[in-house]
């Protein structure tokens, strides 16, 4: 397979460089601006993209890279502070531009093969402090604008470009194309990264892995574990165990459609730990919200590692681990490494014989692709986020089993009303709370006081800030309608607001 590497500086974009390459059909992997040269040079890429970072290339403490990178015979692709840095390293100039450039900004270019296809004028996003006042020897400049007279240069003769903008971003217009130029024009990759090939060799890997040994796989009903599971049954079949564990907060149905899905479209053996009422007795009288949620978590575990002990032959361990849980960030000290908090940490009693994470390549818009070409349900492959402690953190106070019942299906009428109005794909993410307030109405002339139901929705590219979104009141108002006419026991609906920060998502 050929593969593009994406040299992390500590970019905030690095991520999506690579996945914006992959969606050029050309498999890239992110590695730290630590990793030796002597790596880089056995693993035989088709090309270097030097990514974007926070720092100025003339303070020391900044990330470098060895000079001899620049002689390896691979094509690179210095972008933003990579391209600062290709000056550097070839001993151009870099300064402190007298006007800093953020956003949409004019480009004229000259001819090149990485601007194949590009008018002469188009908008780029830029976002930098620094800029190259003078290009390196063997460096023609090939792009301009008007506060940064050297915005994009090459050396032909050794395949090394460099662009003060930044392709990957959809802003920069013909973004998109640069990659493509520098995948194909420049690197002569051939797109052997296509989800059918992964699929294909993929199932052909786990099958010489596994041979005639069984496989245990957590199944949580979300994406990444689903499509894993969906890979194994394809590889192993009845060799393949999921243990399912429904600890009862889950949305309404939610348990048996999981169930349904994998007994029904996949060969393997399934099981389902029941164990709700388990669960509501260890919370029974517990409000605290870290308290709910630690005694959820270490339930959860209990019980689902119980249930692979009972597992007779226990061969491998599989789990949903995608790429992002995996990547070593290039940001600050060279020890920094991501936590991989995605991974499950095995008790010391349970022995495998290895642990497999069949989508440990994949970024989510890759698990999502491969999904659908499972025939994994829609439903499963386009699933919102959903957090581990479920409804447990959607409804503040005490768990009940009543309570639940009302969230489930006050939560089900909003889905569907979502759905039918074709509003679902708009949002990260939406849900009913029940903050375990109750008010006073009147229904049928008669007074009630019973449960208020919060409605939350938002926008956001990360869940790390978000804001509520803006849904029509007519689709607000008919929401309401149905949940109050409904759903027992609910007599008042509102909607949340509040953007993230200062709220978070989730109310608990
Ligand atoms: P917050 O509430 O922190 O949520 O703004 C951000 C995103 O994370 C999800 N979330 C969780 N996911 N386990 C998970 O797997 C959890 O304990 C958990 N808590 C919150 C939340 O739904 C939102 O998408």
């Amino acid at each position: 397979m050929e593969k593009i590497l994406v040299l992390d500086f500590g970019g905030q974009y690095n991520q999506l460089i690579a996945r914006r390459v992959r969606d050029h059909g050309v498999y890239a992997e992110i590695l730290p601006y630590t990793t030796p040269l002597e790596t880089i040079k056995e693993n035989h890429y088709k090309g270097i993209i030097f990514t974007g970072g926070p720092n100025s290339v003339f303070e020391m403490s900044s990330p470098h890279y060895a000079k001899e990178i620049l002689d390896i015979g691979v094509p690179i692709l210095g972008i933003c502070y990579g391209c600062q840095l290709v000056a550097w390293m070839a001993e151009g100039e870099v300064e402190t531009a007298p006007v800093s450039e953020y956003g949409k900004i004019e480009l004229t270019i000259e001819n090149s093969a990485i601007f194949k296809d590009i008018p002469e004028k188009s908008i780029v996003w830029m976002s930098h402090t620094d800029r190259i006042s003078k290009a390196p020897e063997g460096f023609d400049v090939i792009g301009k604008t008007d506060d940064c007279p050297c915005a994009a240069m090459q050396n032909v003769e050794k395949n090394i470009y460099a662009v003060q903008f930044h392709p990957e971003v959809t802003h920069s217009e013909y973004g998109n194309v640069v990659l493509h130029n520098f995948l194909y024009e420049v690197c002569h990759c051939s797109g052997d990264w296509q989800m059918d090939n992964f699929i294909e060799t993929t199932v052909e890997k786990l099958r010489n892995q596994i041979g005639d040994k069984n496989v245990i796989l957590g199944l949580s009903g979300g994406v990444d574990s689903s499509v894993a599971a969906g890979l194994l049954s394809r590889a192993v079949g009845k060799q393949l165990t999921c243990v399912f564990v429904d600890q009862g907060l889950m949305r309404k149905d939610e348990g048996d459609f999981v169930e349904n899905t994998f007994t029904s479209l996949f060969d393997m053996n399934f099981v389902r730990v029941n164990c709700g009422e388990q669960f509501l007795a260890k919370l029974k009288g517990v409000t605290d919200p870290e308290q709910k949620r630690k005694i959820i978590g270490t339930e959860f575990f209990n019980v689902f590692w119980d249930e692979i002990r009972k597992q007779a032959d226990k061969g491998y361990f599989a789990q949903g681990t995608i790429y992002p849980d995996c990547i070593e960030s290039g940001k600050g000290d060279a020890d920094v490494i991501k936590t991989h908090h995605n991974r499950v940490n095995l008790p010391d009693d349970v022995e495998f014989l290895g642990v497999i994470e069949p989508l440990a390549d994949l970024f989510k818009d890759e698990v999502r692709k491969v999904g659908e070409k499972l025939g994994i349900p829609k439903e499963l492959v386009w699933r919102q986020p959903f957090p581990g402690p479920g409804l447990g953190v959607r409804i503040i106070g005490e768990l009940t089993a009543e309570k639940i019942k009302v969230l489930q299906e006050a939560d089900w009428v909003l889905r569907d009303e979502m759905a039918k109005n074709g509003y679902e794909k708009n949002l990260a993410q939406f849900f009913c709370v029940l903050p375990g307030v109750q008010t006073v109405g009147v229904m049928g002339d008669h007074r009630t006081y019973d449960n208020l139901i919060a409605i939350r929705a938002v926008t956001t590219d990360d869940f790390m800030t978000a804001d509520w979104a803006k849904i029509p009141y007519d689709i607000l108002a008919k929401v309401s309608n149905r949940i109050t006419n409904e759903v027992e026991h609910v007599n008042r609906v509102v909607y949340d607001i509040t953007s993230k920060p200062p709220g978070t998502v989730e109310w608990e």
